[in-house]
């Protein structure tokens, strides 16, 4: 493998530029002015660098949807977008509710080499709510599964939540919870107010989602475990995990990018790219849930990256599936929301991009320091670009993008996995 060198570039922003030397995929040297006989170049003048980013919540659609993702397709949209390191939810077909599906989704992930894929595993056999599916089996296998969630379905019942908190916990893994309560949201396909009820769409309450947040918050008080929540929402659910964390309750939670840029006032054209679980909240949700991110009361970003096929889509809003592309415009939607804003620094971006999400996933070699001897997981950054989202464009399959036709700030120009350019200037290298 080929040394390389990132010349004159910013870490975390800060700073005099250097250069940082790589080396059988650690950072062998940090300085001013290295020697670069032999390395291949990377020109950083003017550009960032941080550490890789790390999403707890992707869908990737192999097995059983790989005309909308595959595990190759996502790969090369997580490079491009900066990740080193994904999680790739259990609601495929067949469902990762056992140890054949998370290995080979472990095995498929390493093989394609763009990004480390862990598979999450499903907490109850097929997604179901009825049964804790086989958690140790999963943990024990090749993937060494450390994240549980029925993403994409709430554990509703709270006694099976309990349970499967009681067994996390034993086995040392997290779960994550899709906080929704059926009961209220059957039928829901938009955030439950005046917009909706205007366009005559039925509505998705945010009670659904809080009610979940705090029993859970609870549970997980009592069983002296940890949980995760998905796709935190509302202004509603910043309170309760404020409240929780205030208890020294172990809750950790993700907001979504699309969250943070977009509202419930999109809905206007029934187009059903904008059709989401949870929903497009309202514009005070957005601007609770971006004060959230900054304070830390939400711990970091995660994409809820949901590839959906044409047909799926372009329908009527109600038949339409709920779901967003997420992982090639995250960053820039990061930027945009919470940098421009002040409320983050790029130290902040690296924050909740990198190191919370691989603490909270428990990951070794992620989210590390940009220190000699550390794993060079690494994500370069021009902050002064600007681009126009094309869906077309996008490595993904599928085209159902929110942010078609929108100009964002700042875009990822290069990703290296253990020191191996994965993504650079646009064009992830597949097959390397
Ligand atoms: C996700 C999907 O399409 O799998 N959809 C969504 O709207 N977010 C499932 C999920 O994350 O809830
Ligand atoms: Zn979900």
């Amino acid at each position: 493998m080929r040394n390389i060198v990132i010349k004159s570039v910013r870490l975390y922003g800060e700073g005099e530029p250097v250069d940082v030397l790589i080396v059988d995929g650690e950072i062998r040297e940090i300085a001013a002015d290295l020697d670069e006989a032999d390395a291949e170049v990377i020109d950083g003048t003017g550009q960032i660098l941080l550490p890789g980013f790390v999403d707890l919540h992707t869908h990737l659609r192999e097995p059983g949807r790989e005309d909308t993702e595959t595990i190759e397709t996502g790969s090369a949209a997580a490079a491009l977008g900066g990740y080193t390191a994904v999680f790739a939810m259990a609601n495929t077909s067949p469902v990762a509710d056992s140890v054949v599906v998370t290995d080979h989704v472990w095995r498929r992930g390493q093989e394609v080499g763009l990004v480390d894929v862990y598979p999450v595993g499903a907490v109850t056999v097929g997604l179901e709510g009825k049964q804790l599916a086989e958690m140790g089996t999963m943990a024990a296998g090749a993937a060494g599964v450390r994240m549980f969630s029925d993403d994409g379905h709430c554990v509703y019942d709270p006694l099976i939540m309990r349970r499967a908190l009681e067994y996390a916990n034993t086995l040392g893994v997290l779960i994550a919870q899709h906080a929704e309560e059926p009961r209220l949201t059957k039928g829901a396909v938009a955030h439950e107010g005046p917009n909706a009820a205007r366009l005559g769409l039925h509505g998705w309450p945010r009670a659904a989602e809080e009610s979940i947040v705090a029993r859970d918050a609870l549970l997980a008080r009592d069983a002296g475990a940890r949980v995760h929540i998905c796709h935190a929402s509302t202004a509603g659910t910043v309170e309760l995990l404020k409240w929780a964390k205030g208890q020294g309750i172990s809750i950790s939670a993700e907001v979504t990018p699309h969250h943070l840029l977009l509202d419930d006032s999109r809905l206007e054209t029934y187009d059903a790219v904008n059709k989401v679980n949870p929903p497009l909240r309202e514009a005070s949700d957005a601007q609770a849930l971006r004060r959230a991110l900054a304070e830390g009361v939400i711990d970091c970003v995660a994409t809820d990256h949901a590839p959906h096929a044409e047909q799926d889509k372009c329908c009527e809003f109600a038949a339409a599936r709920p779901g967003m592309l997420g992982l090639e415009t995250a960053l820039s939607v990061i930027v945009e929301t919470m940098v421009r804003t002040g409320l983050l620094d790029w130290r902040g971006v690296a924050r909740v991009m990198s190191e919370n999400p691989s603490r909270i996933a428990g990951l070794d070699d992620q989210g590390r320091p940009l220190a000699v001897g550390e794993p060079a997981n690494l994500t370069l950054v021009d902050p002064e670009t600007e681009w126009t989202v094309r869906a077309t464009e996008l490595a993904s399959i599928s085209d159902n993008t929110p942010f078609e036709a929108m100009t964002l700030p700042a875009r990822v120009t290069a990703t290296l996995l253990r020191g191996r350019i994965t993504a650079r200037d646009g064009k992830a290298r597949v097959g390397l």
